[in-house]
Formats: structure tokens, sequence, C-alpha cells
């Protein structure tokens, strides 16, 4: 579309999941497949916007006009996120960051010797909240929140707490909604206030309405 706001904007996304090392052979993640921040990179490119797109291990290709850079932890996709910062107009963090990592991770094999074993985690960095808290009047951040239960107040929470301009919540059922599936049922929350229910769509239909959403805010 030749009147996107989002045309000629530089817009950066995060997808996929992270893998946080425990030893040589082993890691923590989660079932983030990647498929909702592609599909919002795609539609973006698709706008006319220049697009950077930092992900974590995904079996998906790189869409046309995107930048691509691949990660595997938390840290280096703040890492490889944060020179991108700074020349940004939207910050769209769409990955499913681990919240914690193994503080050291081994080298080589753990060998299975105990009955029993520990694995001390400790915080990962938040890389939405680092851009957000750290951004420019005029940049743009934007989030999503994943709950299983209790729903639009804890998003509503994680707008106010990282400091967002949007936040689109999804449930995850484990079915038709959130991680590895190809559909979306989103409820886009605006720091004003507003909110938008969106019907149970396709991930690159749902990506389109999340960034109609956006749009207005740029023109701003
Ligand atoms: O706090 P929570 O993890 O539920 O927030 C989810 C949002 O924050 C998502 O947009 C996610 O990409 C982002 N996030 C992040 N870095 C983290 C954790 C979450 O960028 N370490």
């Amino acid at each position: 579309p030749k009147d996107s706001a989002l045309r000629g904007k530089t817009v950066v996304v995060t997808a996929g999941p992270t893998r946080e090392k425990i030893d040589g052979v082993r890691f923590l993640s989660n079932y983030s497949s990647g498929k909702m921040g592609f599909a919002i990179a795609a539609d973006a490119a698709r706008r006319g916007a220049v697009v950077r797109l930092v992900t974590g291990p995904v079996n998906l290709p790189t869409p046309p006009g995107v930048e691509r850079l691949d990660v595997e932890s938390a840290e280096q996709m703040l890492a490889a996120a944060r020179p991108l910062f700074d020349g940004c107009d939207l910050f769209i963090g769409a990955a499913a960051v681990a919240d914690y990592r193994p503080e050291a991770p081994v080298e080589g094999k753990i060998k299975k010797n105990a009955a029993e074993m520990e694995l001390h985690l400790v915080r990962n960095p938040d890389i939405l909240a680092t851009f957000a808290t750290g951004r420019k009047p005029g940049q743009l951040a934007v989030g999503f929140a994943l709950e299983t239960a209790g729903g639009v107040e804890y998003a509503r929470k994680k707008l106010v707490d990282k400091q967002l301009d949007l936040v689109a919540f999804n449930i995850y059922d484990g079915r038709t909604s959130g991680f590895e599936v190809d559909t979306n049922a989103l409820t886009l929350l605006g720091r004003d206030g507003s909110v938008t229910e969106l019907p149970l769509l396709p991930k690159e239909e749902a990506a389109g309405k999340l960034l109609d959403a956006i749009e207005p805010l740029l023109r701003r």
C-alpha cells in the first residue's frame, strides 16, 4: 500500500524462542515457532518499511526484503538488537525470550552421576523493556503478552511496567492460539486505554491487524 505510515520507517522485530545453554549439548527453551514475529516482519516490509528481524532458532524462511540476524540466547539477542535501537522508529518484541538462564553453563557434557541435580538459574535481560525505557521521543515500543489464564489485567500491567505504546495479548490454550500454531486471537491494548478484540485469525492476518493499529501511532 502506497499510503502506509510504515513506508520508509525503520522497524526492528524480535522473534522466536531463545536457547539458554545448560552444557555443551543441552539447553532450556520454549515452544515458540517464530511464526508471529516473521509474519509481522514480512508485512512491515510489504508496507515499505526497512525491517530488521532478530530471531532465535526457528525453522522459517526469511521474508522477502527483510534483514535477518540469527541468535541463540537472550543475551545474544540483546547484543544483536541493541545497536539497532538507535535509528529505529518502531520496536516490536515478538520473541519468547527465556526469562531465566543457567548461571554457569558447563563446557562439554554433564555426566549423570548423582540421583538428583540442581540447576541454578538467573534472570535474563528484558530486551523490550531495555529498548522502551531507553528510547528517544517518537520511537514506538510494542510488545506481546502471552498468558495461559488471568488475561487482560496482566497484559495491561505489562503495558504500564514496560512503558509500551501497545500490547498484543494472546491466550495460550495450546491449540488455536499462542505457540506453534498458525492462528492467533489477539486483544490489542493501547496506552490510551483502548481495547480491540480481534477474532481468531491466521498469524499473517493477525500481523496485518496489529500493524494497522500501529500505523496511526506512527503518523503522530
Ligand atoms: O514479561 P513478559 O515476558 O511476559 O513480556 C513479554 C514481552 O516482552 C514480549 O513482547 C517479549 O518479546 C518481551 N520480552 C523481552 N525480553 C525478555 C522478556 C520478554 O523482550 N527477557
